[in-house]
């Protein structure tokens, strides 16, 4: 059966030093206390080794929030999917919405790097999700199909068992408005239904669907409540170890 994943993204917050500290405090809360999920923390590249060091990886895995689209070579200022992997890093975020707003990723671009993030081993956290004027046109059904379907429908099925799906709906990120359970079952349920559609019932079954924006302690039992929301992906909450083991004590 699927795995219920907490992971956390610190987007472009925290210094070395701070994110060692971070990443050593959530380490030490799961000690403590052993978590009922896998979890997960997205850190700046240039963390990724320290942060790999500083917690016991049987509790924690790390993830990249970004690769490049290319294997290697003349691509100055990128990093490859093979130097995260040589970090310890398990995982990769693509897709981000604000990858895809503020640096322009497209679908096309996407498909790319998923490639090379399985290729190196990698699992994908791949983000989807609407803006506000496509719900509010009732077009996230339609957005959503879209993007897996042009970034992923690529993949043999044993390829896709291995992505992680985050739904993200652009509206609820860093607004503090979330989602209500009711939509992000709605959602998460045609999500599956399109993942089965194309792959197969058991590899619907199987893959881990997260939710994200505006995720906390307060509103995680009531969204992980639901059959299709396997866990979620914190920004903002995932940034102090108490708040963020909070949602994680919502399994
Ligand atoms: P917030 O939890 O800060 O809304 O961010 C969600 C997010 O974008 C995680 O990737």
């Amino acid at each position: 059966m699927r795995q219920n994943i907490v992971a956390g993204n610190w987007k472009m917050n925290n210094t070395l030093e701070e994110g060692i500290k971070l990443a050593k405090e959530v380490s030490a809360i799961l000690t403590a206390n052993k978590p009922n999920c896998k979890v997960v923390l997205g850190a700046p590249f240039i963390h990724l080794t320290e942060v790999v060091k500083a917690v016991d990886s049987s509790l924690v895995g790390i993830a990249a929030q970004n690769c490049a689209n290319k294997e290697s070579g003349a691509y100055t200022g990128e990093i490859s999917a093979s130097m995260v992997k040589s970090t310890g890093a398990t995982y990769v975020i693509l897709g981000h919405s604000e990858r895809r707003a503020y640096y322009g990723e497209t679908n096309a671009l996407l498909k790319e790097k998923t490639d090379l993030a399985l290729a190196n081993g990698l699992t994908p956290i791949f983000c989807i999700g609407e803006v506000l004027e496509e719900r509010e046109a009732n077009k996230h059904f339609e957005v959503v199909k879209n993007q897996i379907e042009e970034a992923l429908f690529h993949l043999s099925a044993d390829a896709f068992s291995k992505i992680v799906l985050a739904y993200e709906p652009v509206w609820a990120i860093g607004t503090g408005k979330t989602a209500s359970p009711e939509q992000a079952q709605e959602i998460h349920a045609y999500i599956r239904k399109v993942v089965a559609d194309k792959f197969g019932a058991s590899v619907a079954d199987n893959t881990s669907i997260l939710y994200g924006g505006s995720c906390k302690a307060s509103n995680a039992k009531e969204l992980f409540a639901n059959p299709d929301v396997d866990g979620g992906l914190i920004g903002g909450a995932s940034l102090n170890a108490e708040d963020f083991y909070g949602i994680i004590a919502a399994f």
